[in-house]
């Protein structure tokens, strides 16, 4: 059996593939950057060695993403595929025909290795449906108020489901959660969307498939002492919090959202039979492909921040 390792690298939704040069053993077929340990190696050493090697990257290498042990003809390899991420540099192609950063989605557009199929099963089992692999920070770069979405693409119901999970686990005052949230499709989406238009405002919601109303719940006891001997409006703080909650996970899942604060609220609690007042409206769908980031405008920090 030979040892073999390779690495599994993520670029915000894109993880890297690499073709095998023509001249060698399944040649032209694509695979993940790596290759044998060598005797005296660990699986950690080797991966490091192959990805300088192969790719003039220094990588760190995490846990281990999936094992395999697959016969060829030739021989049989046990696969030891890591989560990996490039430490220093960038990947060149220098042993390969040519390498790619690809979507889970577009798997099916690439002839792999038969050793890898099982891994890209998993791939697309852990990730194509969740999204993206992006941390905090890249969540945080990355998301933006999408004005322009793909009215044709519906958002499928396991992300709206792991967006209002995400949103479950909002923090609140008293963990009280004085809010609701009503989540619209197809004709109460257009209504709602219509409803935080006029002046110009928001003309872009109607092509967004999904709305998220957030409404006002009474405070919890505690929080609405509080709120009072404090003078703090701490319902307005976790209302705001929940909206965060939801576009950081949207974005997670690779979705485009756009936080509303322009609507009228006694329409859309007619809409959505709420009680509580509507604070707050999220745009929900799919960006269009030409919808591109923007640069932040952002205060500076020196302005933002001080520091004792
Ligand atoms: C409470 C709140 C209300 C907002 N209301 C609207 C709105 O009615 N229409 C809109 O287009 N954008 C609205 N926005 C989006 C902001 O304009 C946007 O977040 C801000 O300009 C920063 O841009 P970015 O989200 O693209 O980073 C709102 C954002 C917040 C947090």
């Amino acid at each position: 059996m030979v040892e073999v390792v390779a690495a599994l690298i993520w670029d915000m939704d894109r993880f890297l593939i690499c073709q095998r040069p023509a001249h060698k053993t399944r040649g032209l077929l694509w695979e993940f950057v790596g290759g044998k340990v060598e005797p005296g190696e660990t699986k950690e050493q080797a991966l490091i060695r192959e990805c300088r090697e192969e790719l003039a990257v220094t990588v760190a290498v995490q846990n281990v993403f999936m094992e395999v042990v697959h016969a060829y003809l030739d021989m049989t390899v046990h696969l030891t595929l890591f989560n990996s991420v490039i430490a220093d540099g960038i990947p060149q192609r220098i042993e390969h025909n040519d390498i790619r950063w690809i979507t889970p989605q577009e798997i099916p557009q690439y002839d792999f290795c038969p050793a890898d199929t099982e891994i890209l099963k998993k791939i697309v089992a852990v990730y194509a449906t969740g999204g993206t692999n992006m941390n905090f920070a890249e969540i945080a770069q990355s998301r933006q108020s999408c004005r322009s979405y793909d009215a044709t693409r519906k958002v499928e119901e396991e992300k709206i489901a792991a967006i209002l999970e995400t949103a479950r686990l909002a923090p609140s005052a008293c963990n009280g959660q004085p809010y609701h949230i009503c989540v619209c499709r197809g004709e109460s989406a257009k209504a709602v969307a219509k409803a935080c238009q006029g002046m110009g405002m928001n003309k872009f919601a109607s092509d967004a498939p999904v709305q998220l109303v957030i409404s006002e719940e009474p405070y919890c006891k505690t929080a609405a002492v509080g709120a009072k001997v404090k003078g703090n409006d701490y319902r307005s703080i976790d209302i705001g919090i929940v909206a965060a909650f939801i576009t950081a996970e949207a974005t997670a899942q690779g979705l485009g959202t756009c936080i509303l604060g322009w609507l009228d609220s006694e329409k859309i609690q007619e809409i959505c039979h709420l009680d509580g007042k509507v604070r707050l409206v999220i745009t929900l769908g799919y960006a269009k492909t030409d919808d591109k980031l923007r640069t932040k405008k952002r205060k500076d920090l020196v302005e933002l921040t001080s520091q004792f």
